[in-house]
């Protein structure tokens, strides 16, 4: 399976830190914000990745992912001209893709808790052996922000809708989503929202219309978190914050998930780790593969 990594957007609530930086290059406390879905996608199990960015701030995606190599994956880039949708990812992604299944997530989006691998695991095996398309809901204090799916208990999506004035159910849509390999050609169908964009909703709503949607929930014990604003980024950079000082251990570090996936060797890690130079995140990675 393949992974698309949405980093494209304006970042205009972060507005004036990002009239210059990518948000999705801003720190959340000791990594780049594009680390943490990455880690998504290669906890998954995924590692051919597509990075979309706007045309002006890919070479700085590049400059920080490179080939992938360092991650034992493989990272291409392409560009979304403007921010004309969500689901305009996959008719960029179309040729990437080549109608195979594929994992889509936002660039600006932190997932963790305990069992999300299996969740990963569990959304890849039913797209790639049911077809159709897997997304996660996670229950909000303020679901009128986001899309808004409900469902019966076997996971069958019955209703959704993108930023609803009363959300019928308090479960937000987060932003990732496992689509088969008909997601390009059903994309194409799509025509822009009232806002000018290609709604991943209305995309999801194809899928439901073919009883092809399923959701996944994620209980109270997962953390998902966007970082659109200046209140919600700190918000997420404290959480990482508090979970590693806590921990003693770093949480979505691509080099660490590499090495535990078997994808690079100790010596790929510690080369990673000497090139970092001597800051915390590359003591951490060098004292790896010493650790029981
Ligand atoms: O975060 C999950 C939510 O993401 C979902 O619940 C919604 O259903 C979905 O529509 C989306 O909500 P927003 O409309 O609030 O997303 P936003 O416009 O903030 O874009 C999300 C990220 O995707 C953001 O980092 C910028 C990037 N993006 C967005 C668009 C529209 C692009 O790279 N290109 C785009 O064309």
């Amino acid at each position: 399976m393949k992974g698309i990594i949405l980093a494209g957007g304006t970042g205009s609530r972060l507005w004036p830190i990002t009239l210059s930086v990518s948000k999705q290059l801003l720190p959340v406390y000791d990594k780049p914000m594009i680390y943490y879905p990455l880690s998504v996608l290669m906890l998954a199990g995924i590692r051919e990745i597509l990075v979309i960015t706007t045309p002006d701030d890919r070479p700085a995606f590049a400059s920080l992912l490179g080939n992938g190599r360092r991650f034992g994956i493989s990272i291409e880039y392409a560009e979304q001209a403007t921010p004309a949708g969500i689901a305009e990812a996959c008719l960029i992604g179309a040729d990437f893709t080549a109608g195979e299944p594929f994992a889509l997530i936002l660039g600006d989006n932190l997932f963790f808790g305990h069992g999300l691998p299996e969740h990963l695991d569990a959304a890849r095996q039913q797209v790639e052996t049911r077809g159709g398309a897997v997304i996660f809901a996670h229950r909000v204090a303020d679901p009128e922000r986001y899309g808004v799916v409900t469902f019966d208990e076997t996971g069958r999506v019955l209703t959704i809708l993108e930023k609803p004035d009363r959300p019928p159910s308090s479960f937000a849509v987060t932003g990732l989503y496992f689509y088969d390999g008909e997601a390009a050609a059903l994309a194409e169908r799509l025509t822009p929202s009232a806002r000018g964009e290609l709604e991943i909703t209305d995309l999801n709503r194809a899928y439901r219309d073919r009883e092809a949607l399923h959701v996944r929930q994620l209980g109270r014990g997962f953390a998902w978190l966007d970082t659109g604003t200046p209140d919600s980024l700190l918000e997420a950079g404290e959480f990482v914050a508090t979970l590693e000082r806590r921990q003693g251990i770093r949480i979505s570090s691509p080099e660490e998930i590499a090495w535990r996936q078997r994808w690079i060797s100790d010596d790929e890690l510690l080369a990673t780790a000497r090139a970092l130079g001597k800051g915390g995140y590359a003591q951490y990675l060098a004292a790896l593969p010493d650790q029981l």
